[in-house]
C-alpha cells in the first residue's frame, strides 16, 4: 500500500490530522493498535477550546458538538470557605465549550468513516521505518499477516506510550518532565451537575473539581495519594471527601449517586523536543503531557495536527517546505504556554506534601490576588479559553 501520510494512533490527534489533511486533498492512512470500541472506551476530560470547536467544525465534524456542549462563560474558584466566578467572557471575549473527549472522538470517527478513508484498526506491531530518508515506510501485522505502507511522511500520533518517539535515537531527542506527587480520582456519575459552571478548589485535604458531561451528568476528581487504589475509594467515601472539600453551599447542594466509571490518573508535564525527524512528525500526547488541570491535553493535539496539516498542505500545495521546516518551533511554542498554565494551574490548586503550611498559605495569598485583580484574573481568563494559533 502507499499513501502520503501516514498516521500512526487514531486518538485525537490523529483522527483531527486525517480529516484536516482530506480536506487538504492529501491522502492518508490511519494505523491504530485498539479496536473503535477500546478507544472510545477512554474516559478523558471533555473541554474545547473555540479553536478546537472551529476545526471540528472545519472538517464536518462539529454539528453535534454544537447541539449537545455546553457553553460555558466562566469558572469558579473555590478556596477558605467561599467561591468566586472567573468570568471567562468578560475577559477575553470567548468561552469554552463542555464535550466529552469520548464524543469528540466518535464525531471525528464517523466523519472519516462517511469520506470512506482508510483506518487500519487492531493493527499490531507498527513500526515506522527509515524516517530519516525520502522514503519513510510503516510496517505492521494484521490478523498474523505483515503489511508495509510506503509513504512521504509519518505523523506520530500514538501517545504518551506510542511506538513513534520511541523509535528515535535517543541523541536526537531531549525530554523535560515533571511527574506530581498526587494523582486524580476521578467518578462519572448519573446526577446533574452541582452548578452550571465548573468548581476548581483549593482545599487543606487536597484539590477538588467538580465537571460535567451533560446536563444529568457529573465528573467529579479528588487529589488522592499515588499510592491509592479504586477499590478503596467506594462510592460513599469518595462523595464523602469531595463534600468535605467543597464549601457548604456546594456540599450542601451536591446530588450524589453510583459510579459508572471510576479511575485513578497519575498527573505528569512532559514535553519532547524537537517534533520533526526527517520526515516524521510528532503530535499530541505523543510529544508532550499536561496535568488535566485547565484541560489542555485534547486541545494541544488539536493545534499541533492543525499546524502540521497546514504544513503539509504548503509542502504539497505550494511546494515549500517551509511549514514542514517551521512546524516543531511553531507547535513548541504554544505547547510550552499550555505546559507552563497546566502546571501552574496544578500548583496553585493542590495540597503538595513538601511545601508545608507556608506553601498553603502562599497558595492562598495568589488565589485570593487572582479573583481580586482584573489583571490576574484576565490572565487566567486568557490561558483558560486557549491562547491564539
Ligand atoms: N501503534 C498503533 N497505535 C498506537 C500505538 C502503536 N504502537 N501506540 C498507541 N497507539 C494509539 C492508542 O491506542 C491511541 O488510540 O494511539 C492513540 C493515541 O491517542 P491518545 O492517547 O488519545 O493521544 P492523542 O490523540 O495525542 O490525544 C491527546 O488524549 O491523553 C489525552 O489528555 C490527552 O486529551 C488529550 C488527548
Ligand atoms: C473534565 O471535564 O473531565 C475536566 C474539565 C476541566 C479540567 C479537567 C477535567 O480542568
Amino acid at each position: 500500500m502507499r499513501t502520503k501520510v501516514a498516521i500512526i494512533g487514531a486518538g485525537p490527534a490523529g483522527l483531527l490530522l486525517g480529516q484536516l489533511l482530506h480536506a487538504y486533498g492529501i491522502d492518508n492512512v490511519i494505523l491504530e493498535r485498539q479496536t473503535p470500541d477500546y478507544v472510545l472506551g477512554r474516559i478523558r476530560a471533555g473541554l474545547l477550546e473555540e479553536g478546537t470547536v472551529a476545526l471540528l467544525d472545519e472538517v464536518g465534524g462539529g454539528a453535534r458538538a454544537h447541539r449537545e456542549g455546553l457553553v460555558h462563560g466562566g469558572i469558579e474558584l473555590a478556596f477558605a470557605g467561599s467561591r468566586h466566578r472567573i468570568d471567562l467572557k468578560a475577559a477575553t471575549g470567548k468561552t469554552v465549550m463542555i464535550y466529552g473527549q469520548t464524543e469528540v472522538t466518535l464525531d471525528l470517527m464517523n466523519a472519516r468513516h462517511a469520506a470512506g478513508l482508510t483506518t487500519i484498526y487492531e493493527a499490531a506491531d507498527v513500526k515506522p521505518h527509515d524516517f530519516d530518508t525520502d522514503h519513510p515506510r510503516v510496517t505492521y501485522v494484521k490478523d498474523g499477516t505483515s503489511h508495509e505502507i510506503a509513504c512521504d511522511f509519518i505523523a506520530g500520533c500514538d501517545g504518551f506510550h506510542g511506538v513513534s518517539r520511541a523509535s528515535v535515537k535517543p541523541s536526537a531527542i531531549e525530554t523535560f518532565e515533571r511527574v506530581y506527587p498526587f494523582g486524580w480520582l476521578g467518578i462519572l456519575s448519573e446526577t446533574p451537575p452541582v452548578s452550571h459552571e465548573l468548581i476548581y478548589s483549593n482545599h487543606a485535604r487536597g484539590f477538588a473539581l467538580c465537571t460535567m458531561r451533560s446536563t444529568h451528568r457529573s465528573r467529579h476528581y479528588v487529589q488522592c495519594s499515588l499510592d491509592d487504589h479504586i477499590d478503596q475509594w467506594p462510592d460513599d467515601r469518595f462523595w464523602d471527601e469531595l463534600k468535605l472539600r467543597l464549601d457548604q453551599e456546594t456540599a450542601d447542594k451536591l446530588v450524589t449517586g453510583p459510579s459508572i466509571e471510576k479511575s485513578i490518573a497519575p498527573l505528569r508535564s512532559f514535553v519532547a523536543e524537537p517534533m520533526r525527524f526527517g520526515r516524521m512528525f510528532l503530535a499530541g500526547d505523543a510529544a508532550h503531557i499536561v496535568p488535566p488541570t485547565g484541560a489542555k491535553g485534547l486541545n494541544l493535539a488539536a493545534s499541533d495536527a492543525y499546524y502540521l496539516a497546514v504544513a503539509l498542505r504548503e509542502y504539497y500545495i505550494e511546494k515549500s517546505a517551509a511549514g514542514i521546516d517551521h512546524y516543531s518551533e511553531k507547535a513548541l511554542a504554544r505547547v510550552w504556554k499550555a505546559v507552563r498554565f497546566s502546571w501552574w494551574m496544578t500548583s496553585i490548586l493542590h495540597k503538595f506534601p513538601d511545601t508545608g503550611t507556608i506553601g498553603a498559605r502562599i497558595q492562598l495569598a495568589e488565589l485570593d490576588y487572582l479573583v481580586a485583580s482584573k489583571a490576574a484574573s484576565a490572565s487566567l481568563a486568557e490561558n483558560y479559553v486557549g491562547l491564539p494559533y
